[in-house]
């Protein structure tokens, strides 16, 4: 995939991770869809309610009687996906409680058991499938429910010493034996899977990494199934990652591995502070600092997996839909700086409030201006670089000049030498993030 391009860019070639999964769409499509859904839906007060108020199984018991998503509707979610430009989605399969969303002939503890009545996968792959979207399962590793998986200190009867010297013999191999016939039947029941994200690894005092789950004999698995699935990096197994999870946060510089290689990477992000529903919870981000982000992790190389957790009625929570709608108009006017992009070349360094993405395909350089400049903008080191340049909303052209010469004294004292620097309209052409394309020579 890294073309001689990308040889220059900021993030150097993208290792594809130490993985042998197909990074080649994942690089290109950046944006997708993160849906966790599940019986932490009905106490809508976060998906780690088990463990934050010590819920037995008998207390949580309640939400598997009475969960029953009767508006459930995944060609919805899937329409609301795809028109806010994303190109895939990774559903959680499983939580850290244990439930499952699809019929797994494995457990009792799903979706087919409770009210609802049905497997709630099948039909999401097959809705996100036919509206062009890519399949990830997140499958958590943690298992706050399964009568093998021995207490830790993230259990939510951690401090139950009963219920600790009862569990002490629990066998976390028949647990990993589990875990991998369940990985199984997702990756043989529904066409071709995309992608895993397990979820997640604290190996160390009264934890759990790669020797409890079995990773290598997981993913040896895994690849004889799908050998291109990408694989992320959460199974305590760094040489079978395909990329890196960043969570809640935006890299500096990119993501680098122990050599100092830029790695394919992708940060997921919550709209609010809760992956699961939180009927409570307000501090939801705004349309423009989501965009912001959007654009923040192109610009260093990465994608953004942005977070929905729907209601106990089957329904997308109505502060997400909003949302997504203003990322899908920005979208539809701006996707062409996001598809196909990546980190500019290093030697290229972007002017204040501004961020650079490129396609080293097209050859095209984009400049997001968080904050509108009056009239002038100078872009050092690209004079002589560009052939054309353009306003992406409207394709109205915007004129230029190389080494200011051609700039009046007052100009030419600002702006740096061999900066390029535009001439732009006074009024800001879109009122969230304005984007400027560059054509090189
Ligand atoms: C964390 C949390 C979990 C969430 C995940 C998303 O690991 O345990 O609730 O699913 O992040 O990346």
């Amino acid at each position: 995939m890294p073309t001689s391009h990308q040889q220059t860019s900021r993030s150097e070639p993208q290792a594809a991770g130490n993985g042998h999964g197909d990074t080649s769409w994942f690089v290109r499509d950046r944006f997708g869809l993160f849906i966790h859904w599940g019986l932490y839906a009905l106490p809508a007060r976060h998906e780690w309610v088990k463990h934050r108020e010590e819920l037995s199984d008998a207390d949580y018991q309640r939400y598997f009687e009475h969960f029953n998503p009767d508006l459930y509707d995944p060609r919805a979610w899937a329409r609301t996906a795809a028109r806010a430009g994303m190109k895939y989605c990774v559903v959680t399969t499983k939580h850290h409680d244990g439930f499952c969303l699809w019929d797994s002939q494995h457990t009792d503890y799903k979706a087919t058991r409770t009210p609802c009545g049905r497997d709630l996968i099948a039909p999401l792959v097959e809705a996100f499938r036919e509206e062009g979207l890519r399949i990830g399962f997140y499958y958590s590793l943690i298992d706050w429910h399964h009568p093998d998986f021995p207490v830790d200190r993230f259990h939510p009867q951690r401090n139950d010493t009963a219920f600790r010297q009862a569990a002490a013999g629990r066998d976390v191999g028949r647990y990993a034996e589990y875990l991998r016939a369940q990985v199984r039947e997702l990756l043989t029941r529904y066409g071709k899977i995309d992608l895993l994200f397990f979820d997640f690894s604290y190996p160390g005092d009264d934890g759990k990494g790669r020797a409890d789950w079995q990773s290598e004999k997981l993913v040896e698995m895994i690849r004889g199934l799908h050998p291109d699935i990408l694989i992320n990096d959460r199974l305590d197994f760094p040489e079978s990652a395909d990329y890196r999870t960043p969570e809640q946060y935006v890299p500096n510089e990119g993501v680098k591995d122990e050599a100092g290689r830029a790695v394919v990477w992708e940060a997921c992000h919550t709209f609010s502070g809760s992956w699961g529903y939180h009927r409570d919870e307000a501090s939801w981000k705004s349309v423009p600092l989501l965009v912001r982000m959007l654009v923040e992790h192109t610009a260093k190389g990465g994608n953004l997996l942005l977070n929905v957790g729907p209601t106990g009625r089957g329904t997308l929570d109505q502060r997400a839909v909003e949302r997504l709608r203003g990322l899908g108009a920005w979208m539809q006017l701006h996707n062409r700086s996001i598809y196909g992009c990546t980190a500019a070349p290093a030697e290229w360094v972007p002017p204040a409030d501004c961020r650079y993405t490129f396609n080293p395909e097209t050859r095209r350089l984009y400049v997001h201006c968080a904050a509108w400049p009056f009239r002038f903008l100078h872009l050092p080191a690209l004079a002589g670089k560009i052939a054309y340049a353009q306003l992406l909303n409207d394709a109205s052209e915007l004129k230029f000049h190389e080494t200011a010469a051609a700039l009046h004294a007052a100009l030419k004292a600002g702006a740096p030498r061999d900066a390029l620097t535009l001439e732009l309209p006074v009024l800001q052409p879109d009122p969230v993030l304005p984007v400027i394309e560059l054509f090189l020579k």
